[in-house]
């Protein structure tokens, strides 16, 4: 069995219940449901023997050892974490101590439950830490795509505090031999995103009529990978990865973000057309920027396909079909997202 932490957030739930999907390996999932974990992303498990879910903290170090011992999974995957960047510059103290503190104590736990397998379930047992693009910074236009080589250099809380836990992951690695993978990986998008990020943000409010909040100017550069085609390259990484490496991810599909909110638009247009014939464009609102915004990502994703033989199966235009459908299919999981503290999150963020 596997042990999944994060589940119940957007990445997470994706990969567990793709993970159930595709085989019969049971799952124990780990989630402190935050205000980012939301366990009707995993309602469809809810009877399944396969899957376990605790609710937990990844920094307890007592039960992160109790779960090992009891359940005695060959791989703990790492999903945890605090993931919003303007959260993260509004307060970044829980990005602190889940990001870092809580990756260090999960990789605590994990290296006493390895250190005590016998040699043959060590040299199989992987711990596998699910990062971000971000911690490479900022590109300037047509400068090369971040190779797994590319220096560090985050520039948010969030994306420091990522990188903080990557240099962790690694430590332990070199330090005490655990057999590590790191995958850093390019925006994802598709079911169960939370409705604080630009894409799922954008389909919610432009649906109730709201502004579609655009920071600066928009021209922003993301590289947009759909959630599915990450959950196959986390499993491959998994199979095939070798320890100690670290893998990049991403969809070769750079957007500024306002081709995104307009792409987003069109679609909204064609699937459920406004009754008054305007078109959802005329919502977009340009406002503040985010302070020490980043102006351009991009991934080069040639070491996993050329090593382990993966790449992404969506395109973006049916990436993003399927996300927006998938958004006018479940307006129930949207209204209960919304009736929680997301509500309060988002006069924070847009009350000027
Ligand atoms: P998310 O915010 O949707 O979910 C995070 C989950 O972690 C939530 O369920 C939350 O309850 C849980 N959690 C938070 N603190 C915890 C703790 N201390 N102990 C146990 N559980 C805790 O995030 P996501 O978008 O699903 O991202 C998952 C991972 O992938 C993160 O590590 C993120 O940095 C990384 N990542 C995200 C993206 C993206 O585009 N969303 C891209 C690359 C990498
Ligand atoms: O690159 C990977 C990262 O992608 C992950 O590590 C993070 O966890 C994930 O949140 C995401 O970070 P971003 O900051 O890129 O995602 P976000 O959806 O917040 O913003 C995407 C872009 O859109 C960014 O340039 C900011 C902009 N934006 C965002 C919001 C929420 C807007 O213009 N308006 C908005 O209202």
């Amino acid at each position: 069995m596997i042990l999944v932490t994060g589940s119940a957030g957007f990445i997470g739930a994706n990969f567990v219940l793709d993970w159930l999907a595709g085989g019969d390996e049971p799952v124990l999932s780990l989630d402190q449901l935050t205000y980012a974990g939301n366990l009707e992303n995993l309602a469809s498990l809810e009877a399944d023997p396969r899957h376990t879910f605790v609710h937990g903290d990844i920094g307890d170090t007592a039960l992160v050892a109790r779960l090992l011992a009891a359940h005695r999974p060959r791989a703990v995957l790492n999903f945890a974490a605090e993931s919003h960047v303007d959260r993260s510059i509004h307060g970044p103290e829980d990005f602190i101590q889940t990001n870092v503190v809580g990756t260090f104590r999960l990789l605590e736990a994990v290296r006493a439950y390895w250190s005590g397998l016998p040699e043959a379930d060590q040299a199989a047992f992987r711990f596998l830490h699910v990062s971000t693009d971000e911690v490479y910074g900022s590109l300037a236009p047509g400068a090369p795509a971040f190779t797994e080589a590319h220096a560090c250099a985050p520039n948010s809380p969030y994306s420091a505090s990522k990188a903080a836990s990557d240099h962790l992951v690694r430590a332990w690695h070199h330090t005490y031999g655990l057999p590590v993978l790191t995958t850093n990986c390019s925006n994802n998008y598709g079911p169960f995103h939370f409705p604080e990020k630009l894409i799922p943000l954008m389909i919610v409010n432009a649906l109730v009529g709201k502004p579609l909040p655009v920071y600066g100017d928009g021209q922003q550069v993301r590289d947009w990978l759909y959630v599915k085609d990450h959950c196959s390259a986390i499993r491959r990484v998994l199979q095939a990865g070798t320890p100690g490496e670290t893998y990049n991810v991403g969809g070769w599909n750079e957007m500024p973000n306002i081709d995104i909110v307009h792409t987003v638009c069109a679609l909204l247009d064609e699937l459920r057309p406004k009754a008054d014939g305007s078109r959802y464009a005329a919502q977009i609102s340009y406002v503040k920027d985010r302070p020490g915004h980043d102006r351009r990502y991009a991934i080069d994703a040639r070491k996993i396909e050329r090593e382990l033989g993966w790449k992404p199966a969506e395109t973006f235009a049916s990436g993003i079909r399927k996300t927006v459908r998938w958004y006018l299919d479940h307006p129930d999981w949207v209204a209960h997202v919304q009736s929680g503290a997301y509500r309060e999150w988002v006069q924070t963020q847009y009350a000027a």
